[in-house]
């Protein structure tokens, strides 16, 4: 065996050494291996190159040949190590868990401000004997309209422009998202008409005193006007049931609501189908950052006769208020939002200020 047939291996170990050693990922590695293990590889070859030599020739070469042979493959082994452990270790260090950071917590829910001026005015009302009633939002014409005085084509129509739905009723009545919860007052009369007649029959005159809350809709969208929006109905119904019940009522309710007794409040007639007179309510507190400016917070008015009759109810028996407040309007007052828009967007970081 000559020097220089040694050396030629000790060369062919020591360079794929370095490709092994060049090789980043296993694909690599196993491509490097290729070019001296593989069919046609560099070891492969030698081997072949053996068929001229003499029978002893072979033998040390062959020897030789191997000898580089298992160097060369357990050189691949400690590669196929190293690399194998630095992925390890990178999948450790980017998995790492820091178990000194806090918990997650569970986030707090709460409620909607809407829904908090909501519950405060049922709360309210109901402890000056209010009833709290729920109707449909989706509401037919002769309730929404026609049942509180306000007849196809009358121009107070105008006033409230909605949605309308593509279908009618039994009665052929076309149903439209409500513009308003006054429907409610039809509605919720009607239905307690059997306990009203019975009372009447005993010789009482019975009491209608009932709020309803809920979602109205109009086509109207800016900073204090949304499509879908929140309104309040009232309604008292009796024997001698005035114009001074309502204001004190409502400043009642309103004391509570915004929580001081530094407030007024003053009528402003206006205009309104279903009741006659009709006025605005105004409020204004006289202390706190909105004070010295009225604010209209509803419209009211004394019941009108047709719509009391509409109701199954004696007009000559059968007298009262009712009004119409905005939930939304309310909640923006109380809380100082300045946008409506605020409380339909769902961006967490307003809502959470009401938790
Ligand atoms: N429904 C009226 C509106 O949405 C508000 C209203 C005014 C309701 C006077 C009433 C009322 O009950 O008496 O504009």
């Amino acid at each position: 065996m000559t020097t220089t047939a040694t050396e030629d291996l000790q060369e062919l170990v020591r360079s794929a050494d370095s490709s092994f050693a060049r090789a980043r990922t296993p694909a690599e590695l196993e491509n490097a291996k290729a070019q001296f293990l593989g069919k046609s590889g560099r070891v492969t070859e030698l081997m072949k190159g053996m068929g001229a030599l003499s029978v002893d020739e072979k033998k040390t070469r062959g020897a030789a040949i191997n000898q580089a042979k298992q160097a060369i493959e357990a050189l691949l082994t400690d590669r196929r190590q190293a690399l194998a452990d630095a992925e390890l270790a990178r999948q450790l260090q980017a998995e790492a868990l820091d178990v000194t950071l806090p918990g997650r917590q569970r986030g707090m829910g709460a409620l909607h401000p809407i829904s908090l001026a909501w519950e405060r005015i049922e709360q309210i009302f109901g402890s000056m004997g209010f009833d709290v009633g729920d109707g449909p939002e989706i509401e037919n014409d002769w309730f929404n309209f026609t049942a509180l005085n306000n007849p196809p084509n009358h121009p107070a129509r105008s006033m409230q422009d909605t949605f309308y739905v593509d279908m009618s009723d039994e009665q052929g009545q076309p149903y439209c998202l409500r513009t308003h919860t006054s429907p409610m007052q039809i509605r919720y009369a009607t239905a307690h008409a059997r306990r009203h007649a019975a009372a009447l029959a005993a010789g009482q005159i019975p009491e209608v005193r009932v709020i309803v809350p809920g979602r109205t809709y109009r086509v109207d969208n800016d900073a204090t006007h949304s499509p879908m929006f929140h309104q309040v109905e009232g309604l008292w119904l009796g024997e001698n049931v005035s114009f001074k019940d309502l204001k004190v009522t409502y400043l009642n309710f309103c004391k509570a609501f915004f929580e001081t007794d530094d407030l007024i409040l003053r009528f402003r007639p206006s205009y309104f189908p279903f009741t006659e007179p009709s006025a605005e309510i105004d409020i204004q507190f006289q202390t706190g950052p909105l004070a010295g400016r009225w604010l209209e917070v509803s419209g009211s008015g004394q019941v009108h006769p047709q719509v009391v009759r509409n109701m199954g109810l004696d007009p000559e028996r059968f007298i009262g208020f009712a009004f119409g407040s905005g939930i939304d309007r309310l909640a923006m007052l109380r809380y100082g939002v300045n946008d409506l828009r605020l409380f339909f967007e769902g961006d967490i970081r307003f809502l959470s200020q009401f938790r």
